[in-house]
C-alpha cells in the first residue's frame, strides 16, 4: 500500500494508528535500554498521539494548502548515481519449488588501481526470489575459490575439488556489503570508505528461495567511489558460533560467542543474523571482572526484518576489548515461524536450519586490511 496521497492513506487511518501505537511500525527492534542509533525511525509519543487523534477524528483531510509537496522518489538506485555497476553476466534460472543451494558469482572488477567505495547497493532484478546476497571482496593474492568459474552462477556442489567445495562455505575475505529485503544500502560517513584493491574480484553469494513459479534473477551491485582518500577504512567483522545444537521443543536456548578485538578500532554498526527460531540477540563488551556493557539488545528478534543498527556516535574500542554476542532461540511450537519444533537444530544455510552471526562494522587506519588487523600489535590495554 502507498501512503503518498490523502486518498491512498485515508482508508488505512485506523490501521496506521494501531500499527504506530503498538510500535509494530515503523519497524525497529532495538531495546531503548542500550545505545542510540542514527537509523532509528521510532516515532515520538507525541507523533503517535497525533496519528491516533487523527484516526479518532475520522481522518480529516485538513487544509490542502498546508499539504507538504509530493515527495520525490528515487527511481532505480537508492544511492547516488553509481560510478560503476557490475551485473551478473547471465541470469540464474530458478525452479518453481524446492531449496536452492547458495549460488556464487565471481565478477572481476578490472580495477587498475585501488578504489575507495563510499556507497554501495545490491539490486536484485527479481526481489521476490533473493532471500539475501553478500558481496565479498576477493583481492588478487587470495586463493579463495581460485579455479571456480568466473561470471556464471555455481554452487559448492558444482565445484570439482573438495578444497573448492570447502572454500565455498568459509572465507576470511572482507565483506563489501550484505543485502536482505528491507535492508539499507551502505553509505559511509564522510572520511570513511571500504577498499577494493586493484585487481580484485567481487564474489556474490546469493541465497535464492522459490515461490511456486519458475523465475530468474540477474542481480547487480552499484558502487560510488569516495572523492578523496578516506581517513578511515571500514571492515566488516563477525562474531559467529556455528557449533550449537538446539534441542527439540526448547523455548529459550542460549548460544554465545566472544572474541578479543586484536587492535584499536572505531565501532560503527551492527547487523545480527539468525533464522526462523531466532528469539533475541545482544552485543556486549565484557569489561574486567566480568562486568557487562550492552551495546545493542534485540529482545524480540524477527527474521523477516533484517535490519542494521548504526551507532549515532561511533564507539572507540581498544585492542584487547572482549566483545560478546548472545543469542537465544525458540524451538518450541509456540514460535509461529518454527518450521519443525521436533527437530534438533544445527548451523545450516537454509532457513529451516539456524545461524548465529553478529556482524559488526569497524573503522581502522586506511593502510590496514582485515588480515593485518588480526595481527595483534602487542597492546593489551583494558576496554573503555
Ligand atoms: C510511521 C511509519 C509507518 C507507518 C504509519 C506504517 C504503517 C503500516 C501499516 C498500517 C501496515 C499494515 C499493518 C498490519 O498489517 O497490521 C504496515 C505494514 C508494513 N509496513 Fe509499514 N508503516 C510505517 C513504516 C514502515 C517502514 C519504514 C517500512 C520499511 C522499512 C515499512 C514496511 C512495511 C511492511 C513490509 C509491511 C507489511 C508487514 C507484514 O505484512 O507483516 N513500514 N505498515
Amino acid at each position: 500500500m502507498a501512503f503518498e496521497t490523502y486518498a491512498q492513506t485515508r482508508p488505512f487511518a485506523r490501521s496506521i494508528a494501531e500499527a504506530a501505537a503498538s510500535r509494530k511500525m515503523p519497524p525497529w527492534f532495538a531495546d531503548s535500554c542500550c545505545g542510540h542509533f542514527a537509523n532509528d525511525p521510532s516515532l515520538k509519543p507525541e507523533e503517535i498521539a497525533t496519528l491516533e487523534a487523527w484516526a479518532d477524528a475520522n481522518a480529516p483531510a485538513g487544509d490542502p494548502q498546508d499539504a507538504p509537496r509530493p515527495r520525490h522518489w528515487t527511481r532505480g538506485w537508492n544511492i547516488a548515481v553509481p560510478d560503476r555497476v557490475f551485473t551478473m553476466p547471465v541470469a540464474k534460472h530458478l525452479p518453481a519449488s524446492g531449496d536452492v543451494p547458495y549460488q556464487y558469482v565471481i565478477l572481476p572488477t578490472g580495477f587498475q588501481k585501488d578504489r575507495w567505495v563510499s556507497m554501495s547497493e545490491i539490486r536484485p532484478s527479481n526481489r521476490m526470489v533473493v532471500h539475501h546476497a553478500v558481496a565479498y571482496i576477493r583481492p588478487p593474492g587470495s586463493s579463495w575459490l581460485r579455479g571456480a568459474p568466473v561470471g556464471k552462477p555455481f554452487s559448492a556442489d558444482d565445484l570439482a575439488t573438495t578444497q573448492l567445495r570447502r572454500d565455498a562455505m568459509w572465507t576470511t575475505s572482507d565483506i563489501l556489503l550484505v543485502y536482505a529485503p528491507g535492508s539499507l544500502p551502505d553509505s559511509w560517513p564522510a572520511g570513511f570508505a571500504k577498499l577494493i584493491p586493484a585487481g580484485s574480484d567481487i564474489v556474490l553469494q546469493l541465497h535464492y528461495t522459490t515461490h511456486g513459479h519458475a523465475a530468474e534473477d540477474q542481480t547487480s551491485i552499484g558502487l560510488v567511489f569516495a572523492k578523496s582518500a578516506p581517513q578511515k577504512r571500514v571492515l566488516t567483522l563477525q562474531l559467529t558460533n556455528d557449533s550449537f545444537v538446539i534441542p527439540p521443543e526448547d523455548p529459550d536456548y542460549r548460544v554465545e560467542v566472544h572474541g578479543t578485538l586484536p587492535n584499536d578500532a572505531l565501532l560503527l554498526s551492527f547487523f545480527p543474523h539468525m533464522h526462523l527460531r531466532g528469539k533475541s540477540f545482544e552485543y556486549n563488551i565484557v569489561a574486567p571482572h566480568g562486568r557487562i556493557r550492552t551495546l545493542l539488545r534485540i529482545p524480540h528478534y524477527d527474521f523477516y526484518w533484517q535490519l542494521s543498527y548504526r551507532l549515532a556516535q561511533p564507539i572507540p574500542l581498544r585492542g584487547g576489548t572482549v566483545l560478546q554476542a548472545v543469542a537465544t532461540f525458540d524451538n518450541s511450537r509456540n514460535n509461529a515461524h518454527n518450521p519443525d519444533p521436533e527437530s534438533e537444530v544445527r548451523w545450516g544455510e537454509q532457513t529451516w536450519a539456524e545461524m548465529m552471526v553478529g556482524f559488526f562494522d569497524v573503522a581502522v587506519d586506511p593502510a590496514i586490511d582485515k588480515r593485518q588487523f588480526f595481527i595483534r600489535r602487542g597492546r593489551t590495554s583494558q576496554s573503555p
